[in-house]
């Protein structure tokens, strides 16, 4: 990986992987797109944006002729697809932006693959395509053979985008990986994801709105055992594969909650159970043997520790969050970061 297009950069998981892969590879050059919807934040790469080896485009993948003349302008070698609508209740109050974004862009992405070859794209998919388990199905998990089968919009713009990514590397012989990541926790994720809503919503002793009867079961990531993952499948993953990225931590949403609680030092009474989701997904767990036999990746970091320390880091970091609440997040790139915002 030389010349890397990111995709969704200034989101939670691409902000991150852009960190670790300017870390991690001296020898780098990254050319972020990102179109900086309310997902996307400048903050998320303060840290990274004065790099000479990173340069960004406020850019959509939804426009053809953006990606195009950003691909052929810059020539990149890898291409790692992080840009999509990501959260699962957005989709099902207004599900035709997650088609567009998630199976659209990704299209176009490819499309301006076999316009200027690259050696590798991937996809960054997900543990939702396969569906759920059942609560009591323990010890069952999903394998990269295991049948598609979505329960809703987010989850099916997903898989189908695994789908087209894996039919153009059949077709027209584009070197494609996918990697699909079980649920990632860390800092700088958007507020309206389980655990930093119910973080600040405990910071403010506001209700924390648990979903059904909080049963749910999730297999939680660290952000950078995540990224790890990326980097693995993207740089030694075999063409036309799929990797399963998941460490096996599996808890149910009220025992998270409740350790978010203990962590601030907050009642347990702050927990109100609301009407569940619409096709509430039961129990995630998938087996990464794969990733481990063939690219040599595992999850490193522990969980109890790696938590505490991200419950910690929103609480120390009010001011990231409190720019998101005012809006005032959605300016930055017209106001402290004008000048490396590069556009087409
Ligand atoms: P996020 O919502 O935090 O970030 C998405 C980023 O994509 C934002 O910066 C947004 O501005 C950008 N974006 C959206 N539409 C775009 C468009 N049309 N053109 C250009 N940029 C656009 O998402 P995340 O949680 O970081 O997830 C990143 C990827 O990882 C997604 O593909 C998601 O499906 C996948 N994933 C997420 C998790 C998780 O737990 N968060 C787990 C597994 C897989
Ligand atoms: O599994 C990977 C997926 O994880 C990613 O593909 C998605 O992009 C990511 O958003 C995430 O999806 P989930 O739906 O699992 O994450 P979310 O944080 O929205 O919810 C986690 C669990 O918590 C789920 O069972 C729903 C529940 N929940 C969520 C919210 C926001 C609540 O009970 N209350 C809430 O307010």
């Amino acid at each position: 990986m030389k010349r890397v297009v990111v995709t969704g950069a200034a989101g939670f998981i691409g902000s991150h992987f852009t960190k670790h892969l300017l870390q991690s590879h001296s020898d780098v050059n990254i050319i972020c797109i990102d179109s900086l919807t309310y997902a996307g934040n400048f903050d998320n790469l303060k840290g990274e944006i004065k790099d000479p080896r990173l340069i960004f485009y406020k850019a959509d993948i939804l426009n053809k002729r953006e990606i195009f003349e950003i691909f052929s302008r810059e020539n990149p070698d890898t291409v790692i697809n992080f840009a999509a609508e990501s959260h699962v209740d957005r989709s099902i109050k207004d599900p035709e932006i997650f088609m567009n974004t998630n199976v659209m862009g990704v299209q176009n992405l490819l499309e301006a693959c076999r316009e200027c070859p690259v050696e590798r794209f991937h996809q960054i998919s997900t543990d939702e395509v396969y569906g759920d388990l059942t609560l009591d199905s323990h010890g069952k998990l999903f394998s990269e053979n295991s049948i598609l089968a979505p329960s809703g919009v987010y989850s099916a713009s997903k898989a189908s985008a695994d789908l087209l990514a894996l039919s153009y590397c059949k077709t027209y012989g584009i070197p494609v990986t996918v990697s699909r990541g079980a649920n990632t926790y860390g800092p700088n994720q958007y507020p309206e994801k389980l655990i930093p809503l119910m973080i600040y919503r405990a910071m403010k002793n506001k209700s924390l709105p648990l979903y059904g009867k909080g049963i749910n079961v999730r297999d939680w990531i660290s952000v950078k055992d995540h990224c790890r993952g990326i980097v693995a499948v993207a740089e030694r993953g075999r063409s036309g594969e799929i990797y399963n990225i998941g460490c096996g931590c599996e808890i149910d949403n009220i025992t998270l909650v409740k350790r978010i609680l203990d962590i601030l030092g907050k009642p347990y009474s702050l927990i109100e159970f609301v009407e569940d989701r619409k096709g509430h997904d039961l129990r995630y767990a998938m087996d990464s043997t794969k990733a481990q036999k063939e690219i040599g990746w595992k999850a490193l970091d522990d969980f109890d520790e790696t938590f505490e320390k991200t419950v910690k880091w929103y609480a120390e970091n009010k001011n990231w969050s409190e720019k998101i609440f005012s809006g005032e997040y959605l300016k930055l790139y017209k106001t402290d970061y004008s000048e490396y915002v590069l556009s087409v």
